[in-house]
């Protein structure tokens, strides 16, 4: 079979530093910046540029968990090669993770470096990229590189994409504080991407006077430090576990900025959440054909943002009856989600990435304000939403029920809407 494509217009298809990205052949390549620069677009580009131009290639795509990678670089490789119309060309393997060109065999393999089997099991590997790389350890990165040994004639390199999020990174003294002659870093900002809407490019911009730390790592995509976050604490789990106390669900709308959907599951002293919907530019009707989709019950407990009561109508009137609109005490939220220890399903990916970035506004003096900085926080008004509405529901149905019933338990059990879903309920 003869494919032709025609990559003659591929510089206008890209940002100009990813473009300029595409003809460095040094073994390390650091691209390296602030937020929406367009860093994961375009590495995404030059490995299916590679794929579609070199032959004999086995690229690893890595990332510090294995669930993170479907819902992110795996679905951008999805879409590009869907926009680029190469559908027809490629086997995309939704199981294992590998794209192959039908064209030459080059193959695309995803993994997460916390799945050791699958990574030992790839042999050849003839270039790789690591995604989210400031994630990763040294010592996870100089397995990588001794595991780029596959015979190519074409260059090897590993390419690694990153917010500069902490100045004590090992990234910073392994390729910023040292010169490193077979590394070329790129650096790039939100100006150097013409494909960011407008509506991102403002939220960044605005970052200026709110948080020096915050408009330093994703505005101006410099080292900053991780301090000053306002859920530091928080563990990664694979899945929802099956005991808990009470189950919600929350929901942030928006349209410019995307809308958020989470599920919590809770017990007196821990919060256990998981991103299951996260996309601007949708409607509240593409939110509840996801949620069909996705198997929510009907009968579920959620608790969205209560400026839209149409919007919450509209999910009511689809037949999730105990939708409800959420408390909107910011700070009390906040303090409710950090009294308990939280746990994010790895998967998560943009709520993560949230996490990473909440801080408090600061004044002049550096001193926190008691207000969130205005950057990524849909997931999380979602997550507070479900916690803090479903619990302070539940608390002052408590107590209304040790009035009557003397029993929580008995209350919540007696049918209509009780504020919670009991799921496997231990009761206090
Ligand atoms: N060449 C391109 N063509 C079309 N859209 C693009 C292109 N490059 C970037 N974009 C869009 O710009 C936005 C930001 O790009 P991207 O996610 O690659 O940025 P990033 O630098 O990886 O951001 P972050 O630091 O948050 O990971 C995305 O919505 C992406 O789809
Ligand atoms: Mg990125």
């Amino acid at each position: 079979m003869v494919y032709d494509i025609d990559l003659s217009d591929l510089q206008s298809a890209m940002t100009p530093k990813g473009y300029e990205a595409l003809s460095i052949k040094t073994r390390y390549l650091i691209s390296y910046g602030g937020a929406g620069s367009g860093k994961s677009y375009s590495t995404a580009q030059k490995v299916l540029f590679r794929i579609l131009t070199e032959n004999g290639h086995r690229f690893l795509i890595a990332r510090k968990t294995a669930r993170s990678l479907k819902r992110s670089v795996f679905q951008l490789f999805r879409d590009i090669i869907s926009k680029w119309g190469l559908s027809d060309l490629f086997i995309i393997n939704l199981s294992d993770l590998s794209i192959t060109c039908k064209a030459n065999q080059n193959q695309l393999i995803m993994s997460g470096l916390d799945d050791v089997e699958k990574l030992k099991s790839i042999t050849g590997i003839t270039s790789i990229w690591i995604e989210e790389a400031s994630e990763i350890t040294q010592e996870d990165f100089i397995q990588l590189d001794l595991r780029l040994r596959g015979h190519t004639e074409h260059y090897k390199q590993i390419i690694m994409t990153f917010n500069p999020t902490s100045s004590k990174s090992w990234l910073k003294a392994r390729f910023f504080d040292n010169i490193d002659k077979d590394a070329t870093i790129i650096h790039s900002t939100y100006l150097d991407n013409p494909f960011l809407d407008e509506r991102y490019k403002q939220v960044l911009h605005d970052l200026i006077g709110q948080n020096k730390n915050l408009h330093d790592i994703y505005t101006k995509g410099i080292w900053g430090d991780r301090t000053g976050l306002i859920y530091p604490e928080y563990e990664l789990i694979e899945e929802l576990p099956e005991d808990y106390e009470f189950k919600t669900y929350g929901i942030d709308f928006g349209f410019n900025h995307p809308q958020a959907l989470v599920e919590a599951r809770v017990t007196k002293d821990t919060i256990y959440v998981k991103e299951l919907f996260y996309k601007s530019q949708t409607l509240v009707t593409d939110l509840i054909s996801f949620m069909k989709r996705d198997g929510i019950k009907t009968d579920s407990i959620i608790y969205a943002d209560s400026a839209n009561p149409d919007k919450i109508q509209t999910i009511v009137n689809a037949g999730y009856r105990r939708c409800k609109p959420a408390k909107k005490d910011v700070l009390a939220g906040i303090d409710h989600i950090k009294s308990k220890k939280l746990y994010v399903t790895a998967d998560s990916i943009n709520l993560i990435k949230e996490l990473e970035s909440y801080s408090w506004k600061l004044d002049k003096n550096g001193e926190a304000m008691e207000v969130p900085a205005k950057l990524f926080d849909d997931a999380l008004d979602a997550l507070r939403y479900a916690v803090f509405t479903g619990e302070k529901i539940k608390i002052s149905i408590a107590q209304a029920g040790r009035r009557k019933h003397d029993s929580f338990k008995e209350y919540g059990s007696a049918g209509g809407f009780s504020g919670y879903d009991s799921g496997n309920m231990r009761g206090f």
